[in-house]
């Protein structure tokens, strides 16, 4: 059966942005990411390195849910199902995308920024969106203005998020989790670091779960 996006997200505290540049980091990284409690991953195809490290993560770290992020056009959709993923993220929303992603049996997470990418997006269907970029679009008080009119939409804002804003998208009604980067940083990887990324998560989902048990579940 297709799994809904918004019931995926649900299950995420945040969803890590992941972009493998060596193809020998992606499991034990994925694997750091699960231990801290963060099982939802989304993996960006910008790298040559992206599909095998998808492959990988997928046959060897147990219980994680996996995503192919940056996906642009049908070829990408694609390789991403041919790898295994179970999701996938794209930064737009384009007639094409959304025709591929209606017969495909993954589910989708298309980047909306204005009210038209909103309506297009609800026009088929869809009811879950990324809200992208979401810092240069306005952040957390753009979307909610955004909301207001489309109350049935939830989101997952990603980019320019971080531990110090996440609260504010967080504290909306309409979102469901976010995404970002921040929680593999370059530096961690590079050292191989997999005690202090799986810190890093752990110390996310506890601030993630006091804020949410402050406000009442979402
Ligand atoms: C992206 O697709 O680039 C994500 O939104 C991650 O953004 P970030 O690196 O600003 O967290």
């Amino acid at each position: 059966m297709k799994l809904s996006i918004r019931d995926l997200l649900m299950q995420a505290p945040v969803v890590p942005v992941i972009q493998i540049s060596d193809s020998r980091t992606a499991v034990p990284l994925a694997r750091a990411l699960a231990q801290g409690g963060l099982k939802v991953l989304e993996v960006v195809l910008r790298t040559p390195e992206s599909l095998a490290a998808i492959r990988n993560i997928i046959a060897e770290v147990d219980d994680v849910v996996v995503g192919a992020g940056t996906v642009l056009n049908a070829e990408h959709f694609s390789s991403a199902e041919e790898a295994g993923c179970q999701f996938v993220v794209s930064p737009g929303l384009t007639e094409a995308m959304l025709k591929t992603a209606a017969q495909s049996s993954m589910a989708f997470l298309p980047g909306v920024a204005t009210a038209s990418d909103l309506m297009r997006g609800l026009d088929s269907g869809l009811d879950t969106f990324k809200f992208f970029p979401a810092e240069t679009s306005g952040g957390a008080a753009a979307l909610k203005a955004l909301s207001g009119p489309f109350q049935s939409a939830k989101f997952c804002p990603t980019g320019g998020i971080n531990l110090n804003n996440m609260q504010q998208y967080l504290s909306l009604n309409s979102v469901l989790t976010v995404g970002g980067s921040w929680l593999n940083p370059a530096e961690l990887v590079v050292a191989e670091d997999w005690a202090g990324i799986s810190e890093l998560a752990r110390h996310t989902c506890e601030r993630v779960s006091n804020s949410s048990s402050a406000q009442g579940a979402r």
